[in-house]
C-alpha cells in the first residue's frame, strides 16, 4: 500500500522546476532538517542576513528544531529544548520539552506543512503556478502552510475556525492569499472538512488540499524530524535507556504524536500518551464539546493517529491551561514565581515559550509521570508547539472576564493546577480500549471522507502498514535532490 503519493506528473514537475529556478529556490531534504550540518555553506551564508520570520525562500532551511534562538541572522546549533523546572511540575521525574518558538513564524507546524507540500511539488502533484494550496487547520497548520506557500511564491487558502485567536488572523492577512473562517471553535473539525468538500466541488482542479489529518507526510515529518530531535536530546543528556519512560503529545492532527512511534522503535518500553481537552474527551469517553486549548481540534480521531501504538490517554482541563497561562504571563504571576518559587532568571525567561497547548502537553507529562510513579532519574518528553506570543489577546479577554490576576491567584494556580495535578481523567489503554478508539475512525473517515474499510482494517491488522512509512523519507529525499539538481542546471 502506498501511503504517500510519489507518482510523477512530468509536465507539472517541469513547471515547478521552472518556478523554482526563476526564484532561485532550493528545497531542504529530511536529512537537512534532521541535521542542519548538512546544509550547504552558501545557504548558511544567506541565513546570516535573514530574519527568522522573513518571507524568503532561504528560510525553508530553517524548518528544523536546530535554529539559533535569535530573531535575525541565526544559523544552527543544538536542538531547542528545555527541562521543565520540578518546582513547577511537582514530579519526581524529569520532564523535557522541545521548543517550537524558533521555527519561522513561531510554530512547529511549519514542518508538517512543508513535508506535505514538498513531495507534491517535486513530483508534480501540485502545480505551483496554476493551483492554490489549501491548508485546513485548527490554527497553526494554516499559518505554516500559508507561510511556506508564500516562500515558494504560490497561492494559498488558509482555513481555520472563526473563534481562533486574533493574533492568528492578523498575521495570516499578511501572507495568505485567502482566509476562510469556518463556524465554531477549536473542536469544530467537521466544519473544516465540509468546507474542503465545498471547495473541491466549486474549484476542482484549481486547488490542492493538503489535509494534515489524513496525510502521512505529516506523520512522517514528526516521526523523522521531531523523533530524531528528541533522540539527540537523550544522547546529549546521556539519559540511560531504563529512564526513557514516556512521550506525550496532544493529538490535533496526530502528527506530533508520531515522534512517539520513532522513540518507541528505539526504546520499546517507552509509553506513548495521547492528550486531549477534558471539555471534549473524544478519546477518553467518545465525548464531544468545545474547549480552549487552541490547535488540538477534536471530535474525531485523525486518520494518521497510530492508535494501536498509544498506551495512555490524558484529558486536560482547559481551565488549568488558561490559569497557568495567566500565571506564566501576568506580572503578579511572574513576581510570585521569581520571589516565592525562586525560579532562576533563565527559567523565568523561558515562561514565554509555553503556548496554551504546550501547557496542556506539560500537564499530560505530569499526569503520566505520576501515573507510572516515575523516579528522579526517569524522563518524559513532550513538545511546546508554539509560544505565548500567539495568545496575548487571550490574556486581555481573561482579565476582562475575571479581573486582574493577583499574587493570591498565583499561589492558588501554582499549588492547584500544577503541583496538585493528579492522575484523574487518565486512562491506561488495554487492547480493547485501543480498538474502541481506532473504531471511532470509521465515522469520520469511512462515512464522511471516503476512505475504505480495507485500509481502516489494515491500520489495525497489518503490521507493515505503519512500518512502511519511515522508509519514505529517503525516497522523498532522493526526489528532492533530483529536483534541486534540475533547478540548478
Ligand atoms: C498550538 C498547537 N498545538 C498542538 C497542535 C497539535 O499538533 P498536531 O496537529 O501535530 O497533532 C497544533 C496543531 O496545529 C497546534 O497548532
Amino acid at each position: 500500500m502506498n501511503l504517500i503519493n510519489l507518482n510523477k506528473k512530468k509536465k507539472i514537475r517541469e513547471t515547478n522546476i521552472q518556478v523554482c529556478r526563476e526564484k532561485g529556490i532550493i528545497l531542504p531534504t529530511f536529512k537537512n532538517m534532521i541535521n542542519p550540518a548538512t546544509v550547504p555553506v552558501s545557504i548558511k551564508e544567506k541565513l546570516k542576513r535573514t530574519g527568522l520570520w522573513d518571507v524568503d525562500p532561504v528560510n525553508l532551511f530553517r524548518i528544523t528544531w536546530h535554529n539559533e534562538p535569535v530573531e535575525t541572522g541565526g544559523r544552527f546549533g543544538g536542538v531547542n529544548f528545555i527541562e521543565i523546572p520540578k518546582k513547577l511540575t511537582g514530579t519526581k521525574a524529569r520532564i523535557f520539552a522541545l521548543v517550537g518558538k524558533y521555527f519561522p513564524c513561531g510554530v512547529h507546524k511549519v514542518g508538517a506543512t512543508y513535508s506535505c507540500l514538498a513531495p507534491a511539488l517535486v513530483t508534480g502533484n501540485f502545480d505551483a503556478l496554476n493551483q492554490q494550496a489549501v491548508w485546513p487547520s485548527t490554527g497553526n497548520y494554516c499559518r505554516g502552510g500559508a507561510y511556506n506557500s508564500a516562500l515558494l511564491g504560490c497561492q494559498s487558502i488558509a482555513i481555520l475556525p472563526e473563534e481562533m485567536s486574533q493574533e492568528r488572523f492578523n498575521w495570516l492577512k499578511t501572507v495568505a492569499g485567502e482566509i476562510i473562517a469556518t463556524p465554531g471553535c477549536e473542536s469544530n473539525v467537521k466544519e473544516i472538512f465540509d468546507k474542503c468538500h465545498e471547495l473541491n466541488a466549486t474549484r476542482g482542479n484549481h486547488i490542492v488540499i493538503f489535509n494534515q489529518f489524513e496525510q502521512f507526510e505529516n506523520y512522517l515529518w514528526h516521526y523523522t524530524v521531531t523523533g530524531e530531535a528528541i533522540l539527540e536530546v537523550i544522547k546529549k543528556l546521556n539519559i540511560k535507556t531504563d529512564n526513557i519512560r514516556g512521550y506525550v503529545s496532544a493529538t490535533g492532527s496526530g502528527g506530533t504524536l508520531a515522534a512517539g512511534d520513532k522513540l518507541k522503535d528505539t526504546y520499546p518500553n517507552l509509553k506513548i500518551g495521547a492528550s486531549e481537552a477534558l471539555q471534549c474527551p473524544t478519546l477518553l469517553r467518545n465525548g464531544f464539546g468545545g474547549h480552549r486549548i487552541e490547535g488540538i481540534g477534536d471530535k474525531h480521531v485523525p486518520w494518521i493517529h497510530n492508535v494501536k501504538n498509544t498506551d495512555m490517554i490524558t484529558s486536560i482541563d482547559d481551565e488549568d491551561c488558561m490559569r497557568i497561562f495567566r500565571l506564566f504571563n501576568e506580572n503578579e504571576g511572574i513576581n510570585y514565581l521569581k520571589n516565592e518559587v525562586q525560579l532562576s532568571d533563565k527559567q523565568i525567561e523561558d515562561l514565554q515559550l509555553y503556548g496554551i497547548s504546550g501547557i496542556a502537553n506539560v500537564l499530560s507529562a505530569i499526569k503520566m509521570a505520576k501515573y507510572y510513579q516515575m523516579d528522579e532519574d526517569d524522563a518524559v518528553f513532550t513538545v511546546l508547539t508554539d509560544s505565548s506570543s500567539m495568545y496575548k489577546s487571550r490574556l486581555e479577554e481573561l482579565n476582562a472576564q475575571n479581573g486582574a490576576f493577583t499574587y493570591k491567584d498565583a499561589v492558588a494556580v501554582h499549588s492547584g493546577s500544577l503541583l496538585h495535578q493528579d492522575i484523574d481523567n487518565t486512562l491506561e489503554l488495554t487492547y480493547y480500549d485501543r480498538l474502541r478508539i481506532h473504531n471511532l475512525k470509521y465515522y469520520t473517515w469511512i462515512e464522511q471522507q471516503g476512505k475504505t474499510i480495507a485500509e481502516l482494517n489494515a491500520q489495525w491488522y497489518d503490521r507493515n502498514y505503519w512500518k512502511s512509512l519511515p522508509a519514505m523519507a529517503d525516497k522523498i529525499d532522493t526526489l528532492i535532490e533530483e529536483f534541486n539538481k534540475e533547478v540548478k542546471a
